[in-house]
């Protein structure tokens, strides 16, 4: 069975009425214990000082027969209250089963207990010692009070304490259970809600204003969860509506130029020229797939295997080199600046895919000729890698947004066709950077843009 708050809190309720009314009725019980004796011992006390009043006045047999009938009538031999006269001369003694007080004790008070052989019944007794009077030698007058009344009423107060002790563990058990009901209730009611919510309706809250303040909190944060879920769904669609857009192209050029080629009769030189412009086309379409299977793998969180440590200027350098034709062709040129010593754990590979991507932007946006700069700067434990490039500027708009898959400053230029990237250049920039514990920055002012990204450093 699941743990029930309900369940638990009636259960605690219940232990907690137990020991309140366990404590309540022994408490009550040694009360009323205490008054009940005191009670006895004054109905004793007030027999025992008007009999002791009576034998004291004795001093002959004569006048002791008249008191023994007295006690005879005032407390019959089966009456509550009972008489002995312990004495060494038997014709003062007095009462039933005098035996028995031979192994007879008293409490400090005064007070003892005697049950007679042959009887059920139990005596409290108190005792007084009387001078000898003339004929009579010194007697002891024991009073003893029957406690069978007393141990009854006892007995059924206690009985009457233990029903009504279960009877209100039960009733505090139900009100338990009834309370932490309606305490509950806005619980099952905000799992209600979260239960209603759909994917489909992403943009749907829970209710958190009028939640006592317990649970608002924690809608809150279900909200703040909702909330950056569904940023995440609509960039996921965002992202899907982009690929879709992507791959259009492409694929209707592959299709116009198939379809073209094959309206009439053509020669092999003409298909082979149709075949290279689909291969293009086909090339254009594996490099966008194998970017965002890339960019998915690094989503998924995989983090660069195979670091190896390297000097930083020395990957840049070799991978500048791959430019250089490209740069010969139009009389320019890459300085690298910095630091030239630094080290830090690369994946080669990723740093030159990276690296490679900058500079190609780079190019692409330098007025042709112009000179380029890598610089290396170390700073707060990382290494950052810029590119620097002159030519007209980012709006500082669209700075943050550089790094987003597919974004592009100016779309018109891409769509005009050209064989520059399709919008994921920097977005794996920025999964490399992380890769290696990095991140990205954009920049750019006064006609010059530099764009980087950092590795950690060791
Ligand atoms: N050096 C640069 N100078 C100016 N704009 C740049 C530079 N590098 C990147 N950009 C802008 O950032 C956008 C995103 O770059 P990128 O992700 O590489 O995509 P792509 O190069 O395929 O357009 C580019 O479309 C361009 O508008
Ligand atoms: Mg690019």
């Amino acid at each position: 069975m699941k743990p029930s708050i309900t369940r638990r809190l009636a259960a605690m309720f219940a232990l907690a009425a137990l020991a309140t009314f366990s404590l309540t009725g022994a408490v009550l019980y040694r009360v009323l214990d205490r008054e009940l004796t005191a009670h006895q011992d004054d109905e004793l006390r007030a027999n025992l000082q008007n009999t002791a009043y009576s034998i004291a006045h004795v001093a002959d047999t004569e006048r002791w027969a008249r008191v023994k009938e007295r006690m005879d009538s005032l407390n019959p031999a089966n009456g509550r209250v009972r008489f002995w006269v312990l004495s060494d001369d038997p014709r003062f003694q007095y009462g039933k089963g005098l035996d028995a007080f031979e192994r007879f004790s008293q409490d400090a008070d005064g007070g003892g207990r005697i049950s007679l052989p042959g009887q059920q019944q139990s005596f409290r007794t108190l005792s007084q010692h009387i001078a000898p009077l003339g004929d009579r030698p010194a007697v002891r007058l024991i009073a003893g009070i029957d406690t069978a009344p007393f141990a009854h009423t006892l007995d059924s107060f206690l009985g009457a304490l233990a029903v009504v002790g279960w009877g209100a563990i039960v009733l505090v058990m139900g009100l338990g259970l009834w309370i932490t009901r309606v305490g509950l209730r806005p619980l099952v009611r905000l799992s209600a809600e979260a239960q209603a919510l759909r994917p489909r309706m992403l943009s749907q809250r829970l209710q958190a204003t009028d939640l006592p303040v317990e649970l608002s909190d924690l809608a809150q944060a279900f909200n703040g969860a909702l909330g950056r879920l569904e940023d995440a769904y609509q960039q996921l669609e965002a992202f899907n509506a982009d690929v879709a857009h992507e791959l259009r192209t492409p694929l209707a050029n592959l299709i116009g130029g198939t379809q073209v080629a094959l309206s009439r009769e053509r020669s092999a030189p003409e298909f082979q020229e149709a075949l290279q412009s689909n291969l293009e086309e086909l090339e254009r379409l594996r490099s966008i797939v194998n970017d965002m299977l890339f960019l998915a793998r690094a989503d998924q969180g995989e983090a660069a295997t195979g670091l190896v440590d390297t000097r930083v200027a020395d990957e840049v350098a070799k991978t500048v080199e791959f430019f250089e034709f490209v740069l010969d062709e139009s009389g320019g040129a890459v300085d690298i600046e910095g630091d030239r010593e630094a080290q830090a754990p690369l994946d080669t590979a990723l740093f030159r895919r990276a690296l490679s991507n900058l500079l190609q932007n780079a190019i692409q946006h330098a007025p042709p000729g112009s000179r380029l700069a890598v610089a290396i700067t170390p700073q707060d434990g990382a290494l950052w890698i810029g590119v620097r490039n002159s030519g007209a500027p980012i709006a500082p708009e669209h700075l943050p947004r550089l790094f987003d898959r597919f974004y592009r400053v100016d779309p018109a230029r891409h769509d005009r066709g050209g064989h520059h990237g399709h919008g994921l250049g920097l977005a794996i920039v920025k999964a490399v950077a992380r890769m290696h514990g990095g991140s990205v920055k954009a920049d750019s002012q006064g006609g010059v843009t530099t764009i980087a990204f950092s590795v950690a450093a060791r």
